[in-house]
């Protein structure tokens, strides 16, 4: 079993492999979107420039080893989820009906979509498409529906408004750590552990770490590794967490184990 709140620097696959089956609680991801391209154009920070500078290469597979990455994810997933735990995961809304019904075919069982919708729009360059203004994330479980933490009728709405204000960091697709923390708040307990295979900026292990959550997960790029572990040290920790990992900035992937 690996070292748990602790970001492990690496390649997904390889670090869900070394987890246990059932050993989780609850997945929260936000997979690579396969949408950077050196050809087509976006505006980052009010400047315009293309996808691949603005997002980065880490966003840019063939797509046939995109979906194969993310289906295998998917499949590890269902492994080391506990009955009844739940996978949140986000996905270009092009893929999002094939991953699902990958999820499906493994055995997990649909619940919803959440919709996070983002002020302001992109403004659209070229004139020629819809601005894009939304995102989306399946929320699916193994199995029955376990852990559900109701907080109100007005938190629960599956369509979620969020304004692009400030960002913790300077990662290309920090989510907003309010949604974050509601999927953490609703599908998990205190003390329960809680699995992100593409940390990126760290924003789930944050999550987490403000409510009593454990987690584990990697990250393979070092520079947003050492940009998640600063936040980690920035966050204080909840009076219940348990003190179990350590920073790994520039250390071995995969390093130390319980
Ligand atoms: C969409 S970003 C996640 C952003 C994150 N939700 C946040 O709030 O900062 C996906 C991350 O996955 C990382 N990544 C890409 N391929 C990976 C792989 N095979 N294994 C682990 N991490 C990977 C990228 O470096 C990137 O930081």
């Amino acid at each position: 079993m690996l070292t748990v709140n602790r970001i492990h620097r690496g390649d997904a696959i390889e670090g869900l492999s070394k987890l246990e089956d059932e050993s989780v609680d609850l997945v929260v991801t936000d997979p690579p979107y396969n949408i950077a391209d050196s050809n087509k154009k976006t505006i980052r920070n009010g400047e315009v420039m293309t996808t691949k500078k603005a997002w980065g290469s880490w966003d840019s597979r063939h797509p046939f080893d995109h979906d194969l990455l993310i289906m295998k994810v998917i499949s590890e997933c269902y492994r080391v989820l506990k009955p009844g735990g739940a996978l949140y995961m986000f996905t270009a809304r092009q893929d999002n009906g094939f991953f699902v019904r990958h999820a499906l075919a493994r055995g997990f069982t649909y619940r919803t979509q959440l919709v996070m919708i983002k002020t302001p729009a992109l403004p659209s360059i070229y004139k020629n498409a819809w601005r894009s203004a939304f995102e989306v994330c399946m929320f699916l479980t193994k199995g029955r529906l376990g852990t559900f933490n109701f907080l109100s009728q007005q938190q629960l709405v599956n369509v979620f408004h969020y304004t692009i204000r400030h960002r913790a960091t300077s990662h290309p697709t920090e989510k907003p750590l309010v949604f974050i923390e509601r999927l953490v708040q609703v599908s998990s307990n205190p003390g329960d552990l809680v699995l992100d295979p593409f940390m990126g900026s760290g924003t789930t292990a944050v999550a987490c770490k403000r409510f009593g959550r454990r987690f584990v997960g990697f990250e393979l790029n070092r520079d947003y590794l050492k940009m998640a572990n600063q936040r980690l040290r920035q966050t204080p920790d909840h009076p219940e967490s348990a003190k179990e990992g350590e920073s790994e900035d520039d250390g071995p992937e995969g390093s130390g184990s319980t």
